[in-house]
C-alpha cells in the first residue's frame, strides 16, 4: 500500500500572488524531492480548489477539500457539496477534522452524513478522530475512538470501507508542539484495526490507510510515523512550507 501525505492548508493562502507563489515553489520543489515517493493531497480553501487541480494534480498529486456538505444543493448558504467538489477534479475530502468539530459544533452524526455523501459521490473521505488531553488524561482514549468510529461509520458497508481514509489526531497535539509517543500512537491504530475488524472483517479492514496528524515535521515524522506504522501522514502548518511538506513526503515514501 502507497504511503499517504495530506496537507491542509486550512485558512491561509490568502491573495492570488501568495497562492500561485505557493504552486510555483510546490511545483519546482516536487519535480527536485518527492516524484515516484508517497501519494500526496493537498487541501487548499474551497475558493482554491479549482487552480491547485488545473496546476498541480498529477499521477502523484491529488486534491483534496477540507469540508463538505452532505445535501448535493439546493438552500444551503455558505456550504458546498461533495458533488460539486468532485465535479471540479478533486478526489478527496478531510470530513470531522477536530477545528470543525470545535468552532462548528460538528458531531460524529454529521460526519456520518458527511462521510456517505462524500461516498456516494466517489470522493476519498479522511476521517480525522482523536481525544482530548483530559480524555487521555482520565484514559479514556480507546473509549472516544470507537465511540467517534462507531457513530461516524454508521450505516456505512463494507462495499465501502476500504475507500476510507482514518487520521488519528489527538486534539492536543494539533496546532501545538506536543507528539505521542509511538507506542501511544500504534495504541490507538491497534484499536482503530481491531474494530474495523470487529465491524467489516479482516481483509477490508486491512485495506484501510490510517494516518498520523498533530504537529509532524521532518523531524518527528520517524517518530509519529515510520516507527508506529502508521499508512502516511496529515500535516497542517508544515504544509505550507512547500519544501518541508515535500522533505516529509520524502521521508515516509
Ligand atoms: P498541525 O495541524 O500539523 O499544524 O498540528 C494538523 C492538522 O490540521 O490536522
Amino acid at each position: 500500500m502507497k504511503k499517504l501525505v495530506v496537507g491542509n492548508l486550512k485558512m491561509n493562502l490568502l491573495t492570488v500572488a501568495e497562492r500561485d507563489r505557493y504552486l510555483e515553489s510546490f511545483q519546482r520543489d516536487f519535480e527536485k524531492k518527492a516524484k515516484n515517493s508517497a501519494e500526496i493531497v493537498l487541501c487548499p480553501p474551497a475558493v482554491h480548489l479549482e487552480k491547485f487541480v488545473e496546476t498541480l494534480a498529477q499521477e502523484n498529486i491529488f486534491v483534496g477539500a477540507q469540508n463538505i456538505f452532505w445535501e448535493e444543493r439546493g438552500s444551503f448558504t455558505g456550504e458546498i457539496s461533495s458533488l460539486m467538489v468532485k465535479n471540479i477534479g478533486c478526489k478527496y475530502a478531510i470530513i470531522g477534522h477536530s477545528e470543525r468539530r470545535k468552532y462548528f459544533a460538528e458531531s460524529n452524526e454529521d460526519i456520518n452524513a458527511k462521510i456517505k455523501s462524500a461516498l456516494k459521490d466517489n470522493l476519498i473521505p479522511i476521517v480525522c478522530i482523536g481525544e482530548s488531553q483530559t480524555e487521555r488524561k482520565n484514559g479514556e482514549t480507546a473509549e472516544v475512538i470507537m465511540a467517534q468510529l462507531n457513530q461516524s461509520l454508521s450505516d456505512v458497508p463494507i462495499s465501502k470501507i476500504t475507500e476510507i481514509v482514518f487520521a488519528y489526531e489527538p486534539i492536543w497535539a494539533v496546532g501545538s508542539d506536543a507528539i505521542p509517543t509511538s507506542d501511544e500512537i500504534l495504541e490507538v491504530k491497534i484499536t482503530i484495526r481491531k474494530l474495523l475488524v470487529e465491524k467489516y472483517g479482516a481483509s477490508a479492514a486491512e485495506k484501510v490507510r490510517i494516518l498520523y496528524g498533530g504537529s509532524v515535521n521532518s523531524k518527528n515524522v520517524a517518530q509519529v510515523c515510520v516507527e508506529p506504522q502508521m499508512d502516511g501522514v496529515l500535516v497542517g502548518r508544515e504544509s505550507l512550507i512547500p519544501n518541508e511538506f515535500l522533505k516529509i513526503v520524502s521521508l515516509i515514501g
